[in-house]
């Protein structure tokens, strides 16, 4: 069952056209079914149910408050990689057991705060985080609880720029230096050990790599057992991919077998921390046509969508497959679909055979749920789009759209700038 499907010639998210979305709430807008929500991160889940495990959702994904609280209310637990995504998880009732934090650079006041919220474990990725959480921990008179972020040197063979587990990447902890690390963690006085964990990349397509990384940190947690150090958690990250164009990804179901036979019979609770499977293909971007400019090399579909609005066309020249909203018989053509913005780099398709829509027609951007609004930005100083839940025939405005005050909301004019004269000189 697909949720974003035509009946007849209109695009609909479940029981609402996306036409009515877009006229009521205006674009450029996020929409996101619920039913396709929910059924990802069940079939995720319940991939796993045969073991101990947590499914941890990845709120950089899509952090908006309210899908948080539908995946909380699931029993989801939250992978986080800052203090406002721990506002928001806490915000959303998260129960902080259920709370995971990763990141190469958490500061001194994100750790006082994840330490007072007793989350479960922090994934540590340095030796200085982990001395400095072990001091922070101290001083507020509490333990502690960690993982090491091992990096296991494995080529996901995803894009590079997300790609975390490779030597030459910033993230986690070396092979060679994870044995003397966790040595290092056990004669900490505020520190229990209690994980270990990586994340080799994201939008991975095959499963060997996944089983790779899983075999290597075996090793690690064989060799920590005969150091004494039991591990209780083993967090095995996200990444698993979602078909974007031809992809074919695994299944969640052919991704928890492949991990439950490496397994074998280790006695961890396994933790996930799956975000684009579960947020990605449930998710659009409905925009309106601008204009249609005939170049003399290229014709552009310009939309009121923009790269500050999804940015993951021109950041990774990612594709997204883009289709009318009504759909009606019409000649394709080859053509670059561009934002407002003044960038050359502001695009979200090129060189794509497209139905050649009208003005103020609708396209559906699909495949956005993920990293979509969650990296959005205010260039050119566009309000950030609406984003909007749908659930059957009901529709929810979940963020709405920023005004131009908005944008100006937190800025301050000097007092020798207020003046009517020249302010300079
Ligand atoms: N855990 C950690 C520690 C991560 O860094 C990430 C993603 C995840 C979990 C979730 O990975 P997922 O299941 O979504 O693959 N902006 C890029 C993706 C960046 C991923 C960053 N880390 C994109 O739009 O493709």
């Amino acid at each position: 069952m697909h949720y974003f499907q035509y009946r007849g010639d209109e695009l609909y998210c479940e029981d609402v056209p996306v036409r009515t979305i877009a006229e009521d709430v205006g674009t450029p807008c996020y929409v996101y079914s619920c039913a396709t929500l929910c059924r990802h991160f069940t079939v995720f889940d319940e991939a796993f149910k045969q073991v101990p495990h947590l499914t941890c959702y990845s709120v950089k994904a899509n952090s908006n408050v309210a899908i948080l609280k539908l995946f909380g209310s699931m029993g989801a637990g939250v992978d986080i990689v800052s203090g406002g995504e721990l506002y928001r998880a806490r915000l959303a009732g998260i129960p902080p057991e259920r709370i995971v934090y990763s990141g190469v650079g958490k500061t001194v006041g994100e750790i006082d705060y994840a330490l007072a919220e007793d989350i479960l474990m922090f994934n540590i990725e340095s030796i200085q985080e982990l001395e400095t959480i072990d001091r922070r921990a101290s001083e507020a008179g509490k333990k502690a609880r960690i993982a090491l972020r091992v990096n296991p040197d494995i080529d996901p063979k995803t894009h590079p720029y997300i790609s975390t587990g490779m030597k030459k990447s910033k993230f986690g902890i070396s092979m060679d230096n994870a044995i003397k690390t966790y040595e290092k963690a056990k004669n900490l006085q505020n520190i229990e050990i209690t994980g270990i964990d990586c994340h080799i990349g994201s939008q991975l397509t095959e499963l060997t790599p996944f089983v790779d990384a899983l075999k290597r940190l075996r090793v690690i947690i064989s060799r920590l057992a005969d150091m004494g150090i039991e591990i209780r958690y083993l967090d095995l990250g996200g990444g698993l991919g979602i078909p974007y164009d031809q992809e074919s990804p695994p299944h969640p179901h052919d991704y928890a077998e492949a991990v439950i036979r490496e397994l074998d019979d280790l006695p961890c609770t396994l933790i996930f921390e799956p975000g684009r499977v579960i947020v990605g293909n449930a998710g659009i971007l409905a925009t309106r046509v601008l204009y249609i400019k005939h170049g003399p090399s290229k014709d552009f579909v310009i939309t009121d969508a923009a790269m500050n609005d999804l940015v993951r066309p021109s950041l990774y020249g990612s594709y997204h497959y883009i289709q009318p909203v009504a759909k009606k018989a019409r000649e394709t053509k080859v053509v670059d679909v561009v934002g407002p913005i003044c960038e050359s780099g502001d695009f979200l398709a090129r060189d794509r055979g497209l139905p050649m829509p009208a003005r103020n027609e609708y396209l559906a951007v699909m495949s956005a749920g993920a990293y979509g609004f969650s990296m959005s930005s205010n260039y050119n100083s566009r309000p950030r789009a609406a984003e909007v839940l749908v659930q059957g025939d009901r529709y929810f405005v979940i963020r709405r759209r920023e005004t131009h005050e908005d944008l100006v909301k937190l800025e301050t004019i000097p007092e020798f700038l207020q003046g009517a004269g020249p302010a300079c000189g």
